[in-house]
């Protein structure tokens, strides 16, 4: 008798298992504050741009104005792969956003730089989303900051300063937060000393899932569906009856209203004060209200509120991007923080090796030769 394998039961999703010492990001899930590098992501967002954030995460300085060398290297990195996309363009057009990510960026030499890497993935986002509507690739404009250089390359036209701004805000808000699952994934793959482009990829994959970065396009789709606020609760109740889960609501790690959530939603108020279209803000609070309230009665002892997606969907939308590149433009935005932690992880040193239980047959060892 072989005597039964012992350890210690598996943490389930390892929820609460701290896994890494970082300097990059908190998040403080019980009060609902997000923490980068030493600052509330609300005195961050609205107020720094994607350079200095970049340069806050990655180096660990927030330089007071935008740091022209960064966006100088940022604009090069934008200019070395849209020279790259003819390359690949046939393979990825008819991809889905996410796997035309996953496809572009893994054409990027395994010695890119890492600011090459972060510029690469809005350039091969706004070139898919051009390719999508049949419209002709748009060029990087090196002048340009990567927020609005970003919005202008998907567009095709110059954004409006407070839709760039917006995105802006967008994209410093998302910059990291702490061990989500692709950073893990990240992180993961740099703990075996694999090279960044490879460990990007893999957070891409991460990335994509519905649990994770791939909820705010099908929140929009929500947002349709529903069509009025009087809609709102019955829409929302055969969901839940059917066993779905309401994409934009609850968090792993937040017990109250992600804050990431309220940044969005004040910055498609001032989008609507501007006179942009932002017909979905009032349906979508609307929503947002029924879902916790309906949430609340079917999960009493789980605080299941609106997360990052939700708004996202909102803000994404009035600024003028399609809806299937919701996800991709989150990878714009969180690749900042993927490339800080690898840095990170590098230092370190320590491959990310955990254990299992084993929960199988036991050994029998009663293999009958075949030869
Ligand atoms: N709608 C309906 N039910 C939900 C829910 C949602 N949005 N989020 C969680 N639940 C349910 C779960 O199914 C679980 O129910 P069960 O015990 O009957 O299986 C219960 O609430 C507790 O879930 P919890 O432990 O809090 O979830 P998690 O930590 O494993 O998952 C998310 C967190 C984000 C993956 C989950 O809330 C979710 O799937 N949300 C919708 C997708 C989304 O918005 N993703 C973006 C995340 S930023």
């Amino acid at each position: 008798m072989t005597a039964p394998i012992e350890k210690p039961a598996a943490t389930s999703g390892l929820e609460g298992v701290v896994a890494a010492e970082t300097r990059i990001s908190h998040v403080d899930g019980e009060n609902g504050r997000l923490v980068l590098a030493g600052y509330d992501v609300e005195s961050l967002a609205g107020r720094v741009s994607f350079e200095q954030v970049f340069s806050l995460l990655y180096e660990g300085i927030l330089p007071p104005k935008m740091p022209d060398d960064l966006r100088a290297r940022l604009a090069e990195g934008r200019a070395a792969a849209f020279e790259m996309v003819p390359r690949f363009a046939k393979a990825i057009e008819a991809a889905d956003a996410m796997d035309a990510l996953r496809g572009s960026m893994a054409q990027l030499p395994s010695n890119t730089k890492d600011i090459a890497v972060a510029a690469a993935v809005a350039v091969f986002t706004a070139a898919w989303i051009r390719m999508q509507s049949g419209e002709a690739l748009v060029p990087p404009d090196l002048k340009l900051d990567h927020a609005t250089d970003y919005l202008r390359m998907a567009t095709g036209e110059a954004p409006s300063p407070i839709a760039a701004a917006a995105l802006g805000t967008y994209l410093v808000t998302v910059s990291d937060h702490s061990l989500n699952a692709s950073t893990f994934t990240a992180r993961v793959i740099a703990s075996t000393n694999s090279d960044t482009v490879s460990a990007v990829v893999g957070a891409i994959g991460a990335l994509k899932g519905p649990l994770h970065g791939g909820a705010p396009g099908p929140v929009l789709d929500m947002i349709d569906a529903v069509g009025s606020p009087e809609r709102a609760r019955g829409w929302l109740e055969a969901e839940l009856a059917a066993g779905r889960r309401i994409m934009g609501m609850g968090h792993r790690i937040y017990r109250v209203r992600d804050p990431r959530a309220a940044v969005f939603e004040k910055e498609v108020e001032k989008l609507e004060r501007a006179g942009l279209r932002t017909a979905r803000l009032g349906l979508a609070r609307a929503i947002e209200r029924t879902a916790e309230e309906l949430l609340r009665q079917k999960y009493p002892a789980r605080a299941l509120r609106a997360n990052v997606e939700f708004y996202t969907a909102v803000l994404l939308d009035a600024v003028g991007l399609p809806r299937t590149a919701f996800t991709p433009t989150f990878a714009v935005g969180r690749v900042v923080g993927w490339l800080a932690h690898i840095r990170e992880q590098r230092e370190s040193g320590r491959l990310i090796r955990p254990s299992a239980r084993y929960i199988g047959v036991l050994p029998r060892n009663d293999v009958a030769a075949h030869r």
